[in-house]
């Protein structure tokens, strides 16, 4: 598995419509996140691992024409779903930009605005990519970062479900060794503090899931896609994996079964 493809399954068209849902399921958040931030009509925004652009493709329409985007990622495949996008819906303020954050042609003070949902835990040099996050923001820029803060700890599936806790483990540890920090949001702001931003804001975000809820849904997507990425690297056999999906299932039917979602944090940071 190359490193930096830790859940990016072969099928990009199906991790781009899982990608596009799990755009959705938080689009209520996001925007009190881009609200808090401030980001508004003049500004020139920075999209970080923007993925196939569906959050770009909002904020482009929000900050309207006086504003502009610029949506940053280094997986290729995805730039060229979104600039299909872009000519298809003519969003003539949302610009697609082909680089790892780390060494991203900026030039300094360019940003008043940069966005950052689910990215930062897949950096590995993420004090190199938070350095060169703060060199190209303005003065008085706004830095909007949601992430995970404690995802093992924090999804629990009630009642008690073994296999479920067992799979989390796995998870955990997969992520781990691929240099993917799935509680990164905790360390965030001592980072960014220590460069010399300010934090405006921090907003716990966590939801019940229950069967057929978006929740819930948003979950079991992920790991439809991810258990058999499990079982190909030899992470789990079969046999567990299936009777992960029995012991789901039922649960699934019963009207008590609820789960607490893996938190985020939401962060709005300001550079004096
Ligand atoms: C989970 S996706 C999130 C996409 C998007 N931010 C969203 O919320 O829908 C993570 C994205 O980060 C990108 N990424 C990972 N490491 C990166 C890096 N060093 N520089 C730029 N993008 C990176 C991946 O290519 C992927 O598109």
């Amino acid at each position: 598995m190359k490193k930096d493809k830790v859940y990016l399954l072969e099928d990009l068209h199906d991790e781009i419509q899982r990608l596009e849902f799990q755009d959705q399921v938080w689009a209520d958040e996001t925007k009190t996140l881009w609200e808090k931030a401030q980001f508004s009509h003049c500004d020139h925004i920075l999209d970080l691992g923007c993925g196939p652009g569906f959050a770009s493709m909002e904020l482009a329409r929000s900050i309207k024409a006086g504003g502009k985007v610029t949506a940053l990622d280094s997986t290729l495949e995805y730039l060229e779903f979104l600039k299909q996008k872009i000519q298809k819906e003519n969003i003539s303020n949302l610009h697609t930009l082909h680089s790892p954050i780390e060494n991203a042609p900026f030039e300094n003070e360019q940003f008043d605005g940069v966005f950052a949902r689910m990215v930062l835990l897949f950096i590995k040099d993420l004090e190199q990519a938070l350095e060169k996050i703060f060199q190209s923001m303005r003065p008085g820029g706004r830095l909007a970062i949601s992430d995970f803060h404690s995802y093992r700890s924090s999804f629990i599936m009630s009642p008690h479900s073994p296999k479920l806790e067992k799979i989390l483990d796995i998870q955990h540890n997969f992520f781990l060794r691929h240099s993917c920090d799935l509680e990164i949001a905790r360390k965030l702001p001592e980072l960014l503090m220590d460069l010399g931003f300010d934090i405006m804001s921090l907003d716990p975000i966590q939801k019940i899931g229950k069967p057929q809820n978006q929740y819930w849904t948003w979950v079991e997507i992920f790991l439809h896609k991810f258990i058999p990425q499990l079982i190909e690297e030899k992470e789990i056999t079969k046999t567990l994996a299936d009777e992960f999906w029995l012991e789901w299932n039922t649960r699934k039917k019963d009207p008590k079964t609820f789960f607490t979602t893996p938190t985020f944090l939401n962060i709005v940071a300001k550079k004096p």
